[in-house]
């Protein structure tokens, strides 16, 4: 049968005390509002529909890559008035819509194929997703006739003394038939405790018309709403948790999984070893055999098979096999390391191609060069690529020989096979099989400081 899906994102999130829209914050750095999406995707749900509101224009910008469509719901009346804002979108529609809610990032696809699978297969006209919870307050009561039917859900803020004592709760997650939904949605009043349009009452009103309402109880930790801070931090403990044991389980080992950050579309080849402290952003790529010692923040990199990394920091960047980076490594966006290269302590590379098999070990600055392949940089040497204005490219060849405390003045060009003398500020370009040498020649003035009376 066809089937679609309306998101409900409109609301504030005034809890969460935040200048970004409630479904914005991230969960393992993802926007809750995108694992929603991502879920339903993933369910072979082609066709959302995101109900915007506060926030909508950063809202619409941040799901836009995610070709979905959009209602505006320009006043948050509730709910029920949130999916009424979806009439156009749902008008000629036949089949099944899903609601879902976009602060709620944990449910996964299995549940919502179940949940559409349960609804059509029983010819149900709405069905929902109920969880059973030790601590019911501030949910949805979910109120069962004596033969087990859903009857009706009753707000937290509108329950009896009998109906709060009601563990069994509304996960806010439904399936509904396009055309009873329709139906329904212009009969909701708002006369309750809140004065909102409460979607949840359209159960009520289908049961009323006759018609058969289901419910599938799962597991409460995916229907987690988050509406606060605390809760946000509760929901990205549990999705992380679900993103390591997955990598485990891909035969990755992480030494401390509380305290390894994997984002969720992170990839990581088997027998990579990740100790504690590491975190690995955005859509990185991690292959086999890796060695990730403690504290180091990847984003959005490729890192090939056999890497070492310690302590360093990595960004929009791609690392060859078997190279070595850190401890105290800084690659800087847009920068390519060849294979079996050696990256040391205290070196940033900044927008720069480092050549095959090369080795810069210590206190160097690389930016915006192209270096070939075997070359030593000494320690401390720097790519001076800013003049004030601009900054400038530096080349080097294969197997050059930068001397220590080397300053490479961009744009400037160092050929195949020389050597730099160490000290040398290089200002031209430095030919084939040769030795630069551009610092001022040793004079030693001897007896100078007795001479001077200086002598101790
Ligand atoms: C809702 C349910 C409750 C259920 C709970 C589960 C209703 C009336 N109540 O309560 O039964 O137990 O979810 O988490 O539906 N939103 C809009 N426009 C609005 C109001 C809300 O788009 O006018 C969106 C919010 O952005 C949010 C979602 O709908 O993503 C749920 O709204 P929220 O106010 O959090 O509902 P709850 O009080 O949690
Ligand atoms: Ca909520």
């Amino acid at each position: 049968m066809y089937n679609c899906a309306v998101l409900l994102a409109a609301g504030e999130g005034k809890r969460m005390k935040s200048a970004i829209p409630k479904v914005l914050h991230k969960v393992c750095g993802k926007e809750m509002v995108n694992h929603v999406i991502d879920v339903l995707r993933r369910a072979d749900i082609d066709d959302v529909n995101v109900i915007v509101g506060k926030g909508a224009e950063k809202v619409k910008e941040s799901t836009n890559s995610r070709n979905v469509s959009y209602s505006l719901q320009e006043k948050q009346l509730g709910t029920g008035h949130a999916v009424k804002c979806a009439k156009e979108f749902l008008m000629d529609k036949k089949g099944t819509v899903a609601i879902f809610t976009g602060d709620a990032p944990l449910i996964t696809a299995d549940t919502v194929k179940k949940l559409i699978a349960f609804h059509e297969s029983n010819n149900y006209k709405g069905t929902m997703l109920t969880s059973i919870v030790d601590n019911p307050y501030g949910y949805g009561r979910v109120i069962r006739k004596d033969n087990g039917e859903v009857n009706k859900i009753v707000e937290h803020k509108d329950c009896s003394e009998e109906e709060l004592n009601v563990k069994e709760i509304n996960a806010g997650m439904y399936c509904f038939d396009i055309e009873a939904l329709l139906n329904s949605i212009d009969k909701l009043s708002n006369n309750n405790a809140q004065g909102e349009y409460y979607l949840t009452d359209v159960i009520e009103i289908l049961k009323s018309n006759g018609k058969k309402i289901g419910a599938i109880s799962v597991d409460f930790e995916e229907t987690m709403g988050i509406n606060s801070r605390l809760q946000l931090a509760d929901v990205e403990k549990i999705m992380r948790k679900r993103i390591n044991n997955q990598h485990m389980e891909n035969g990755v080992t992480l030494i401390d999984p509380e305290n390894t950050y994997i984002d969720s579309e992170v990839q990581i080849g088997n027998d990579t070893i990740i100790f504690p402290g590491n975190i690995i952003e955005g859509k990185t790529i991690i292959r086999e055999n890796c060695m990730l010692y403690p504290n180091s923040r990847i984003k959005d990199s490729v890192i090939e098979k056999g890497v070492t990394i310690q302590s360093s920091v990595i960004l929009e960047s791609c690392v060859g096999e078997n190279t070595t980076v850190g401890p105290f490594a800084y690659i800087r966006p847009e920068s390519v390391i060849g294979k079996s290269v050696r990256i040391g302590d205290f070196v940033e590379i900044k927008k720069s191609v480092i050549g095959d098999n090369t080795k810069v070990s210590h206190l160097t600055y690389i930016g915006d060069a192209e270096v070939g392949e075997k070359c030593n940089f000494g320690c401390g040497t720097v790519v001076v690529n800013y003049d004030g204005k601009v900054k400038n490219k530096t080349i080097i060849g294969n197997n050059a020989f930068i001397g220590c405390n080397t300053n490479l003045i961009s744009p400037v060009k160092v050929n195949d096979n020389s050597y730099i003398a160490a000290g040398s500020t290089i200002t031209e370009e430095v030919p084939e099989n040769s030795l630069a040498i551009a610092r001022a020649r040793q004079v030693n003035k001897e007896e100078w400081v007795t001479k001077r009376g200086l002598k101790k």
